[in-house]
C-alpha cells in the first residue's frame, strides 16, 4: 500500500499548484516574503501584493536598507501589519547576523522575528528542500481528519502530538511536493466544509470519513463560559390575574410580553408604586430560571407580589392584566413561559 505521503505527492504531481508566483524558484527571499504574506491571507489576495513588494524591493539588501514606511504602504490593505515590521526586522537581522545571506539553518531561520516553526519548516524546504515539517491551520485540518486527532489543535498537548504525526510522516525525498500538496490539499480540497473527498489523494485511508466525523474533526475550540447576568421579574397578582408589559423594541425579546423587570428584589414596592400605581405585599421567590442567549447566561428569579391596592389611574398602554392560563399562549419569551406554567400549576 501506498504511504500517506506518497499519496500526497503523486496527488500534487497531478492535481496540485505548479504556476503560483513564488513556485519555480529556490530564491530564499521570495519564498520568505510568500510564506509571511500567505500566512493569515489567502493566495489569491497575496498575489498583486506580493507582485508590487518583489517589484520594488527584489532582493534582502533593498528590504532592509529601505525605511520602514516604505514597507508598510506596501503592505497596505493586506492586514496583520506586524508581519510588515517583522519581515523588515528580519531583514536587518539577515544583513546583521549573516552578512545578508538568508540563513539555511532552520535554527537561524526560525530564530528570525516573525518566522515561527512552521512558516520556518516551509523556507526550508522550498528554499533549501530540506526534510521540515510544516503545520498551519489548513494542515492540522487535514491532519485531523485524516488520522482522526480528537482535541482542540490550538491546544498545546494536541498541537504537539501532531508536530509529531507531522514529522513522522515526511517521506525520504520529494520534500517540496509533499509539502505543497499538503498546503494544495488543506486549501482546496480538504476545506472546512464540504470537503471534496471523492478528489482526495487519502481518501481510503482517512478516519474522518470512515468514520463519519468529518463534520466533528478538527475539534472546535473550547467555548469559554459565557458572562452570567440576573434579573429579578415582578409576578404582580391581582385576583387570578398576572400583569405583563410590552417590552421595548428594539432590545431582548423587544415586542414581546414580559413580567416587569428589576435588578433587585428590594427595589420592587417602590418601582411598582411610581410605574403601576400598585401597592404590593411580597410573597416570596420561586426557583430561578436559568435562559441562554448567544452571549450571556441570564439567571431569573420569579418574585411573587400580591397588590393590596392599585390606584386608579389612565390604563397606561403596554400592560395587560391576565390569567397565567390565558398568558402562556400570548408573545411571551420561553422563560417567561415556563414561570407562567409553574403559576399555572399551583
Ligand atoms: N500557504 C502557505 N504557504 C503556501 C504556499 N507556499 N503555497 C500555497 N499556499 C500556501
Ligand atoms: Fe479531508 Fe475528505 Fe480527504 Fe479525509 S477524505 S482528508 S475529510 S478531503
Amino acid at each position: 500500500m501506498q504511504s500517506f505521503a506518497a499519496r500526497v505527492i503523486e496527488w500534487q504531481r497531478q492535481s496540485g499548484r505548479h504556476d503560483l508566483p513564488w513556485q519555480r524558484t529556490r530564491d530564499p527571499f521570495r519564498i520568505w516574503l510568500s510564506e509571511i504574506m500567505l500566512q493569515q491571507t489567502q493566495v489569491a489576495a497575496v498575489v498583486p501584493y506580493y507582485t508590487r513588494f518583489l517589484a520594488r524591493f527584489p532582493d534582502l539588501a533593498s528590504l532592509a536598507s529601505a525605511a520602514e514606511d516604505d514597507v508598510l504602504a506596501l503592505w497596505s490593505g493586506l492586514g496583520y501589519y506586524a508581519r510588515a515590521r517583522n519581515l523588515h526586522r528580519a531583514a536587518r537581522a539577515i544583513v546583521e547576523r549573516h552578512g545578508g545571506a538568508f540563513p539555511e539553518a532552520f535554527d537561524d531561520i526560525v530564530a528570525l522575528p516573525g518566522i515561527g516553526r512552521s512558516t520556518a519548516g516551509a523556507i526550508a524546504v522550498f528554499a533549501f528542500g530540506a526534510p521540515h515539517p510544516i503545520l498551519d491551520g489548513n494542515v492540522k485540518r487535514v491532519f485531523a481528519r485524516a488520522l482522526g486527532i480528537e482535541g482542540y489543535p490550538g491546544e498545546k498537548k494536541i498541537e504537539t502530538a501532531m508536530w509529531a504525526h507531522a514529522g513522522a510522516l515526511l517521506p525520504p525525498g520529494d520534500v517540496e511536493a509533499y509539502t505543497q500538496g499538503l498546503m494544495d490539499l488543506g486549501a482546496g480540497v480538504c476545506t472546512r466544509s464540504r470537503p471534496r473527498c471523492a478528489s482526495c489523494p487519502l481518501q481510503d485511508e482517512c478516519v474522518a470519513r470512515r468514520e463519519n466525523r468529518i463534520a466533528l474533526l478538527p475539534t472546535p475550540r473550547p467555548k469559554k463560559p459565557l458572562p452570567e447576568k440576573s434579573t429579578v421579574m415582578l409576578i404582580l397578582q391581582r385576583n387570578r390575574e398576572i400583569l405583563l408589559e410590552k417590552r421595548p423594541a428594539p432590545g431582548i425579546w423587544g415586542g414581546l410580553w414580559s413580567f416587569p423587570e428589576i435588578a433587585h428584589l428590594g427595589d420592587a414596592a417602590g418601582v411598582l408604586r411610581t410605574r403601576f400605581g400598585a401597592e404590593v405585599m411580597t410573597e416570596g421567590t420561586l426557583a430561578a430560571v436559568r435562559h441562554g442567549f448567544t452571549h450571556y447566561a441570564l439567571t431569573i428569579t420569579p418574585a411573587l407580589l400580591r397588590v393590596t391596592r392599585l390606584e386608579r389611574r389612565a390604563h397606561s398602554p403596554g400592560h395587560i392584566w391576565l390569567t397565567p392560563a390565558d398568558a402562556i399562549n400570548a408573545a411571551i419569551p420561553a422563560p417567561v413561559r415556563e414561570i407562567l406554567r409553574r403559576l399555572d400549576r399551583d
